[in-house]
């Protein structure tokens, strides 16, 4: 897979273990979870649901796998690759059970459902196999791996939104957090198995997550990303009153909680996103001006046989209406390249509309079928391997000089940047974003007594495609 600026920070999430964070205190257990998590941010916020289940029992987090009694692999079913990474993983750690045969090895997530028997019989690789409706019963499952039974629950629920669990922050810069505010997903998108791992969309208590992120905010947070897989089509109503709420009514409660809060959000669909949604973001300073508005594809006819309603005329037109309402907001999109029958044409009307949308930073894939899919079913994946690397690597190219483009245009731009923490490059720098969700580098000051959470004006003062470069304003 290519790497781009945005993408390689969310590669370098893959695989991470969790263990002790700023509020990750594991004094007091008597025993020792190890979990590692693949694919969405959405994966990475329910590890955080499973850390609350599992501290509830007793387990505290480790990130030694030795000292493991435990271990979990949180996975991904995206793309073939994702699943291939993961079965290597779990090839090793049944090398670390050899030698300690009380370990218990569970895989959680995307994967559980569909290769539970695979996984627990075929390959007798695991002890656990949960799906992501099925955390709350860890404790039960667990306590059945533990007499020697192998544990499955991969059933998916129309209700489960885990509402009232308090996740459990364990690798946080203490800044900022995710919030799941609806699960599953109804859209059948062709190419995608999200609909079969994670079922039918749900959305939570409203009044729950404006709990969550006050108590975020309390804790000292100053970031919430708001997460779901299609988050413009959040709908909840209030039994009791009647009232209903939609994402922008949503957005607009979270915002609320403090104008110091920064409120983002992902993932939205073009076809959802409404103006509604647009003016809310606009009316208020702290919700941030990004918006990751998948393309997939920029032919109308790719786009038909993807299942996505849209045509690539109506996504121009929203993305001309987004640049119209809030000029300052920065877009970014997933691509998939190669999807079943693309010809060049299709090809080069994607390249069109990633130029005519001046992408801030993208998420490119060569199209790898998934078993199970509509895709998988009707269409023949017929474009050469070859035919979609070279494709890939044009959309890719093309992106990494939007993105330039895009970062030199901010030369000589100030900006309120909320400081995350230290550069990964050196402790003399901090690393913070902009409401754009661009990263930007800037020396520390000597004169100013900052810390991780605070908000300072930076002029930008010189760029690479994936990051600015900036100073402290006085
Ligand atoms: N092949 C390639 N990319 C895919 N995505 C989803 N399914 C596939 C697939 N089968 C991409 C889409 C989606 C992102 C999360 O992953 O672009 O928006
Ligand atoms: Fe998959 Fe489409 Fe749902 Fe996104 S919107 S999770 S791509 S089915």
């Amino acid at each position: 897979m290519l790497e781009t600026g945005n993408k390689t920070i969310e590669e370098s999430r893959q695989g991470e273990a969790y263990g002790f964070g700023i509020l990750g205190e594991n004094n007091g257990y008597s025993k020792r979870f190890y979990i590692e998590s693949y694919g969405c941010q959405m994966n990475f916020s329910d590890s955080e649901i499973v850390a609350s289940i599992l501290n509830g029992e007793g387990f505290g987090a480790t990130r030694n796998l030795e000292d493991a009694d435990l271990i979990f692999l949180n996975t991904c079913s995206i793309r073939e690759k994702a699943e291939q990474t993961v079965r290597k993983r779990l090839t090793e750690f049944r090398k670390v059970k050899q030698s300690k045969p009380s370990l218990l090895i569970g895989v959680l997530g995307c994967m559980a459902e569909r290769l539970k028997s695979k996984l627990l019989e075929e390959e007798k690789l695991v002890d656990l196999v949960v799906g992501p409706d099925a955390y709350r019963s860890l404790p039960n499952l667990i306590d059945e791996a533990e007499t020697g039974t192998k544990a499955v629950n991969v059933l998916l629920s129309r209700e489960e939104t885990y509402a009232d669990i308090s996740p459990v922050r364990l690798n946080s810069n203490g800044v900022t957090a995710f919030v799941s505010i609806m699960r599953g997903c109804n859209n059948m998108c062709s190419f995608c198995v999200v609909p079969f791992t994670r079922g039918r969309e749900r959305s939570r208590d409203i009044r729950s997550i404006e709990q969550e992120c006050t108590d975020l905010w309390n804790q000292g947070y100053k970031e919430v990303t708001l997460l779901g897989q299609n988050v413009d089509s959040y709908y909840w109503v209030d039994q009791q009153s009647g009232d209903a709420f939609d994402f922008a009514m949503l957005l607009e409660r979270v915002a609320l909680i403090n104008p110091q809060l920064r409120v983002r959000f992902s993932t939205s669909h073009p076809k959802d996103i409404t103006d509604n949604v647009l003016h809310v973001m606009k009316a208020h300073e702290n919700i941030c001006k990004y918006i990751h508005l998948p393309l997939q594809s920029g032919s109308t006819r790719i786009l038909q046989l993807m299942n996505r309603p849209y045509t690539r005329e109506w996504y121009k037109a929203k993305v001309a209406k987004i640049r119209e309402i809030m000029p300052d907001c920065a877009i970014s999109a997933d691509i998939i390249a190669g999807f079943c029958t693309e010809e060049h044409q299709d090809h080069l009307d994607t390249l069109d509309v990633m130029r005519f949308s001046a992408y801030e930073f993208s998420y490119m894939f060569m199209y790898s079928e998934r078993p199970g899919t509509l895709a998988a079913k009707r269409y023949d994946d017929d474009v050469p391997e070859s035919v979609k690397k070279t494709r890939l690597e044009e959309i890719v190219a093309l992106q990494n000089s939007l993105s330039l483009e895009s970062n030199q245009r901010d030369l000589g731009k100030n900006f309120k940047v909320l400081i995350e923490g230290n550069s990964k490059r050196s402790v003399e720098h901090w690393m913070g974003r902009n409401s754009q969700n661009k990263v930007i580098i800037f020396k520390k000051s000597d004169s100013k007594d900052l810390k991780p959470g605070d908000y300072v004006n930076v002029t930008v003062t010189d760029c690479t495609q994936a990051t600015l470069l900036g100073e402290i304003v006085c």
